[in-house]
């Protein structure tokens, strides 16, 4: 299986997907989604900043801009759905504010596909792409770990 840092980054921000369909769909428990969303969101988000965008902003000034930028959108995104998991599902603009979150989250993820990824893909070796992976890969599982979820 492919391990490099874009596949395995690809490969999360399907699983998210599938949890935004389940909390659009209202299927199950909406705060026990709420609650797997925010821990892989800010699980994903972490590695991220961490070990992915450090090596993106040093690739030339737009690849630091969009770095930056990325990561103040994990911070709006994690805010709203901060909020989201302090009002009541059965609320009267619960499902406005989510479906705000997940456009939110959706934006940011095909920006990071279409540009953000690519850029990394075109500039580095395999070698150092695994290298990465492995190291988002590490930081995620053990977020994941803390909140109970099993890579
Ligand atoms: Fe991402
Ligand atoms: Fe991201």
């Amino acid at each position: 299986m492919a391990s490099d840092a874009v596949t395995l980054i690809m490969n999360d921000h399907r699983i998210m997907e599938q949890l935004f369909e389940r909390l659009e769909a209202a299927e199950g428990d909406l705060q026990v989604l709420l609650d797997e969303c925010a821990a892989r969101l800010t699980a994903h988000s972490h590695a991220e900043e961490q070990k992915v965008y450090p090596v993106l902003a040093e690739l030339d000034e737009q690849a630091r801009q969009d770095a930056h930028h990325g990561a103040d959108e994990h911070h709006d995104a994690e805010r709203l759905l901060h909020d989201l998991q302090r009002i009541s599902p059965e609320g009267p603009d619960f499902f406005d504010r989510l479906e705000n979150f997940i456009a939110t989250v959706r934006r940011h993820v095909e920006h990071e596909e279409t540009v953000l990824l690519p850029a990394l893909r075109a500039s580095l070796t395999l070698e150092r792409l695994e290298e990465m992976g492995a190291a988002f890969q590490e930081v995620r599982a053990a977020e994941l770990a803390v909140a109970g979820i099993r890579v």
